[in-house]
């Protein structure tokens, strides 16, 4: 079985003032918390048994808001991360909830979309489970200095995995999105805190690599949103607008997604619409019709 981990912490001061008191990952993307996109990504994976991790002043926030999971018929638990002492520590702080299971980590701040994602991700899934590689995904950005940067060789192999690069050596970002192998555990007790004062998850990558154990697939057929600026979060929310009154569809509605996957059977559904405000109801209504 696979388990995932929503890594919903740290301190958003690149989005100050609006993040002084509201943790990040509950702020709005148009109309739903941002934990929602990361929550879905994981359902879309198949994935039913889900850690969220947060701060110890945010983390009863998201228990209220999102409970033990049964409504969207998953199972939710929560553990407390002290201070932002980087990603890779989230194995550490899940290793009884990671078990003898792979894990796939999302970060509570990334957002995907795209016809092509459910595919993806069920593929990334299977693909963990049957073989023995990790698996993480590239994404073609603009601005890569702002994250791991894959650097190749001339022979265009995967040479290393750099975080926040001053001279990146392609414009291949690594996203918030990562399929492990159980061993990520051993590997972030390895880690050591970085210049930065961080276990860095680029560190897991590069034992990954060193063991030709990871496998780095290039998304280039669905969308990555960035939401780590005050544009990048007006951007994405306009985005998932647009998506939404163009097609007629709602972008990470967890109970349509709960729906199809068959967590939850037609019963259970006709009870959340008997909850839910008029708008949600009726576009729920027609999903069982
Ligand atoms: O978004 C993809 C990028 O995420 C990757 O390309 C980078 O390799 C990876 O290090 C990370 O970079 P960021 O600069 O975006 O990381 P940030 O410190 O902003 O943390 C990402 C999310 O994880 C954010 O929502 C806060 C949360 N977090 C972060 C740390 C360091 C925690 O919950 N705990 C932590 O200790």
């Amino acid at each position: 079985m696979l388990k995932g981990i929503i890594l919903a912490g740290g301190h958003g001061k690149r989005l100050y003032p609006i993040t002084k008191v509201m943790s990040k990952q509950l702020l709005p993307i148009y109309n739903k918390p941002m934990i929602y996109y990361p929550l879905s990504t994981l359902m879309l994976s198949g994935i039913r048994d889900i850690l969220i991790i947060s701060t110890p002043k945010d983390i009863n926030n998201y228990e209220l808001l999102l409970g033990d999971g049964s409504d969207l018929g998953i199972k939710i638990s929560y553990k407390i991360q002290d201070k932002p002492n980087g990603l890779a520590e989230a194995f550490i702080i899940g290793e009884k909830f990671i078990g003898n299971d792979d894990v796939c980590l999302v970060l509570g701040d990334n957002i995907f979309y795209g016809k092509d994602l459910p595919k993806i991700l069920k593929s990334a899934s299977n693909e963990l489970v049957e073989n023995n590689e990790s698996i993480i995904f590239g994404y073609n950005v603009k601005d890569p200095e702002r994250y791991g940067v894959v650097s190749f060789d001339s022979k265009l192999e995967v040479k290393s995995i750099d975080e926040k690069p001053s001279k990146p050596k392609s414009n291949i970002a690594v996203v918030g999105l990562y399929f492990f192998k159980n061993d990520v555990i051993n590997f972030a007790k390895q880690c050591i805190p970085s210049s930065r004062g961080e276990l860095e998850i680029t560190h897991i990558h590069n034992q990954y690599l060193d063991q030709k154990r990871l496998n780095i697939k290039i998304l280039d057929s669905i969308f990555w949103l960035d939401t780590g600026t005050h544009d990048a979060l007006a951007e994405a929310s306009s985005f998932i607008k647009t998506v939404e009154s163009r097609e007629g569809k709602r972008v990470s509605c967890l109970e349509e997604i709960a729906y199809k996957y068959k967590y939850i059977d037609k019963n259970k559904l006709e009870k959340i619409i008997s909850k839910s405000l008029d708008d949600d109801a009726l576009y729920l209504k027609q999903l069982i019709s």
